[in-house]
């Protein structure tokens, strides 16, 4: 009876140390896109365990795939389980099959790596922008607050896979203290409806300053030089996306002595003064900025809104924006140029609706639609040059 005991313990245990051992690595989140360009993409996944992490498209039609993989400092990228591959060398208008793949690294050491299995996505695909083209519709959501159903309903209404762009305007996430927050209601949403084909483009809002992981948030994003503000050309527009930091006071109890948010929107003015002078901005046929918190000493203005519009209205009033875009106070506001301070209309988005957008050289079709999708407003916006 005792050697029958022994049997089913020693039987138990081999089965799960057995199932431990064999547990094969999968893709765990992704991949989603990032900083798509005439020219390259970067694909963003994640695994369940260290891999070395690769994409696989052919670089040219009709040939075999070709498995790329990154490289710092003459080491290929390996070892972690947040991927991020960028691929070079696209060309414009180009639709691009893809799968993103993983090679396990069970043993990790000086002289010694042991490989488990390989592991690849299903084929995607996605296409590269043209230059100039004559439109682009965009899709904007914000003040989602870690919300996955309210942020998948937006998504599936808008056919979020047929747009050209989808911007995230801040507050996506409550705060950021486990990676579970982020990658569960935002990215795996995300992925379902619309982020292995197009990508997205995330603006910071406050909410994403908060927590531990928040000085983490980049390293699951690509941006053009790595900087939260920055501006691209898509279509006939010129987008600028700002920063805002923190509502509150650098100095505020709740930050603790770690908040240095003033400065770092000065840094931003400087740069936004350089940009709005340069041939790119000048020439552009309209100009939308996007920022999460209004630059606006309206409803709900604390510290950072007020200190948004001292120092960038002025700014903003010389670039001559055609539309400027933001969340923040979740309530659906309208104003126009001369009510917004701005010289632009500036629309406030409220967490429950979203903003979708159509533009090609002649206007700007803007509609703003509730989680049931009814349309609350619709405005059209010529270029004001
Ligand atoms: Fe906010």
């Amino acid at each position: 009876m005792r050697r029958i005991a022994l049997f089913l313990t020693l039987g138990l245990f081999s089965i799960l140390s057995f199932g431990q051992v064999i547990e094969p690595m999968r893709i765990t989140h992704g991949p989603w896109l990032q900083n798509l360009t005439p020219h390259s993409v970067t694909v963003m996944f994640t695994t369940s365990s260290a891999a070395v992490p690769g994409v696989r498209l052919p670089l040219q039609a009709g040939a075999e795939p070709t498995l790329i993989r990154n490289s710092t400092d003459g080491m290929i990228h390996a070892g972690g389980t947040l991927h991020r591959v960028v691929i070079n060398g696209l060309k414009p208008g180009k639709v691009y099959r893809y799968r993103a793949e993983a090679a396990e690294i069970l043993k990790f050491r000086p002289y010694q790596v042991y490989y488990g299995d390989t592991v690849r996505t299903k084929e995607l695909e996605f296409r590269t922008p043209v230059p100039g083209s004559e439109s682009v519709n965009f899709l904007v959501v914000n003040d989602i607050h870690t919300n996955g159903a309210k942020l998948g309903n937006h998504l599936r209404q808008s056919g979020a896979a047929n747009q050209d762009l989808v911007f995230f305007n801040g507050d996506m996430i409550d705060v950021f203290e486990k990676e579970e927050q982020w990658l569960g209601p935002i990215i795996d949403t995300s992925v379902r409806y619309f982020a292995s084909k197009i990508p997205f483009v995330m603006i910071r809002g406050n909410h994403e300053t908060r927590g531990i992981l928040s000085r983490n948030l980049k390293d699951y994003l690509h941006f053009p030089e790595d900087r939260y503000y920055f501006a691209f050309d898509q279509g006939p527009v010129h987008f600028v996306v700002l920063d805002c930091g923190e509502d509150k006071p650098d100095d505020n109890r709740h930050y603790y002595g770690l908040a240095d948010y003033d400065r770092y929107r000065l840094e931003q003015v400087e740069w936004l003064k350089q940009h709005i002078n340069t041939d790119t901005y000048r020439k552009a046929h309209y100009r939308v900025f996007l920022i999460h918190m209004p630059v606006h000493p309206g409803d709900g203005a604390w510290h950072g809104m007020n200190f948004l519009y001292e120092h960038f209205a002025p700014v903003i009033r010389d670039a001559e924006p055609d539309l400027m875009i933001s969340g923040h106070t979740h309530r659906h506001t309208l104003l126009n140029p001369k009510l917004s301070g701005l010289n632009c209309p500036l629309l406030i988005n409220s967490n429950d609706n979203r903003v979708e957008v159509q533009v090609d050289r002649n206007q700007m079709d803007i509609k703003v639609l509730t989680g049931s999708n009814e349309l609350i407003l619709e405005e059209v916006l010529k270029p004001r040059k």
